[in-house]
């Protein structure tokens, strides 16, 4: 028996850097989150999923590839997966599902190419499935999936995750008649649907309940003989991985040049996709503010602002990288000086022994979504502190926050506040500081990623096998 896990995005992209071809890690929670399982996992894997290469490119280097999973690449038509991708799923899906309505750019062709895709995929699972197998279907890319599956795989057992919040009834009901049944008939197809918080769930069973006029009983529905429960999963991380990191090495070396660098200054830092759920100006107005009510501070703090390349194509995010730059523009050219730039900002992802370095030398970790399904940087950041220093600042608007209770809690949209809530956070004594992550790293460290595959994927074959009993 094997894992069939499928995600639009794959772990790995092959590229060719200046001669060389390389294989380059994916960027986010899901890469993270389900890479970190499959690494220390015993059971066989094959992840399927969208190539960002060309057939051959991967043909000729798959041997060079020395995971312990297979990867069973999809190549879809350039047109196919613009419409797909980058219209339905980010332009569509992603704003609605985040609160964004009015980024919505909906049309009938890109919806017509997200079902084309997701039956291709489906084809391509059904052809690479043995009986017995484990299908895994992740986010919002794929809601079509399980119910196409159940049609070509009626026995299979199918576990349907979604990334990203499930928005309320107000907010899905804006989308177009089809497209709404389409997801909701589409998710119902697995035997268990999961959601990282439990509001996500409600919101689900709400929208199934008003719109397919179906309901539950204890959080499954029934349809025939077929069965689906809803379940509230959060994702997370290795623990140990983070924890143990900060003795490494590189890691150590790595942090005392950080360090010495900005020696006789306190370090805020904050790490994410370039995203307009991310709130970073939102993040930049309220440091803004900071600075102006707490003139004491100048020169005494420096906030790291590493955001990492995503969704380039996109409109959307091209006007956000525009609006960001504006802003750490404005702040360093209006509060710095010659020997201070308030605002250090990097537009490039960072490979993992440096994350850690800058996580473990950051005095606060500003992090400040206006909405996220969860946000695995405030998790890495508290794992990785074995130090017990460090203050996490984290907007309510994520789903971390409802496990991280001992953050200090943020509204990203109230940037006074915020401005308050960092020199808080910047005056926070060691002993509280210490109190407060050694809370945070006893819930990580029970709640870490393998819990959460673990539970989700032994309550899918649960939920699979006791429906066959019962027929
Ligand atoms: N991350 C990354 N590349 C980087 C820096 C960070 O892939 O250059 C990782 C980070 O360690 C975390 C993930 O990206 O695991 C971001 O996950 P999160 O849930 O915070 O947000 P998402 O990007 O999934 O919306
Ligand atoms: C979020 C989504 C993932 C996605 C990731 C990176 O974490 O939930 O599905 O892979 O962002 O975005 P990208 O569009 O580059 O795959």
């Amino acid at each position: 028996m094997k894992i069939i896990n499928i995600s639009y995005r794959l772990p790995l992209s092959v590229k060719k850097q200046n001669t060389k071809t390389v294989f380059t890690p994916s960027s986010g929670g899901l890469a993270t989150a389900v890479l970190s399982y499959t690494q220390k996992s015993e059971q066989k894997l094959t992840w399927v999923g969208i190539a960002d290469f060309d057939r051959n490119t991967w043909e000729n280097h798959k041997n060079e590839f020395e995971g312990n999973f297979e990867i069973e690449p999809v190549y879809l038509d350039r047109r196919l997966n613009r419409n797909f991708y980058n219209i339905f799923s980010n332009s569509v899906l992603w704003a609605m599902f985040h609160y964004f309505p009015s980024y919505m750019e909906y049309n009938e062709a890109a919806f017509e190419a997200y079902k084309s895709a997701n039956e291709i995929v489906a084809k391509r699972v059904s052809e690479i499935y043995e009986p017995g197998d484990l299908i895994w279907v992740h986010d919002y890319h794929f809601m079509g999936l399980p119910k196409l599956l159940r049609k070509l795989l009626p026995d299979a057992q199918i576990g349907f995750f979604l990334h990203i919040p499930f928005p309320n009834f107000e907010i899905f009901r804006i989308l177009p008649s089809k497209a709404k049944r389409y997801i909701l008939e589409g998710i119902l197809g697995s035997n268990l649907a999961g959601f990282h918080t439990w509001d996500n769930v409600i919101h689900f069973t709400e929208c199934v309940e008003k719109l397919l006029g179906l309901s539950h009983r204890n959080f499954v529905f029934s349809q025939d003989t077929h069965r689906t429960r809803i379940g509230s999963y959060p994702i997370s991380i290795d623990f140990e991985k983070f924890h143990n990191a900060y003795d490494k090495p590189e890691v150590a070396k790595l942090r005392s040049e950080i360090r010495e660098l900005y020696q006789d200054k306190k370090i805020i830092f904050s790490v994410d996709r370039l995203d307009y759920t991310k709130g970073i100006n939102n993040r930049l107005s309220a440091f803004e503010s900071f600075l102006k009510k707490y003139p004491e501070w100048r020169e005494k703090v420096v906030f790291l602002l590493v955001i990492v390349p995503s969704r380039e194509e996109i409109t959307k995010y091209g006007e956000r990288k525009s609006m960001i730059e504006q802003s750490v523009g404005r702040i360093n050219g209006a509060m710095g000086n010659y020997k201070w730039s308030p605002v250090v900002y990097q537009y490039q992802s960072v490979e993992f022994d440096k994350l850690i370095a800058l996580y473990t030398s950051a005095d606060v970790a500003l992090i400040s979504p206006v909405r996220d399904g969860m946000n695995l940087v405030a998790k890495e950041y508290v794992a990785s502190r074995k130090d017990l220093r460090g203050v996490l600042v984290l907007s309510l608007m994520t789903g971390a926050s409802k496990e991280l209770q001992e953050a200090i809690a943020i509204n990203p949209f109230d940037k006074e506040l915020t401005g308050y809530r960092i020199a808080q956070a910047l005056d926070m004594d060691e002993k509280q500081q210490e109190k407060r992550m050694r809370h945070m790293q006893k819930y990580l460290a029970k709640h870490d990623v393998f819990r959460w595959a673990t539970r989700f994927l032994t309550d899918t074959i649960d939920m699979h096998d006791h429906d066959n009993k019962a027929q």
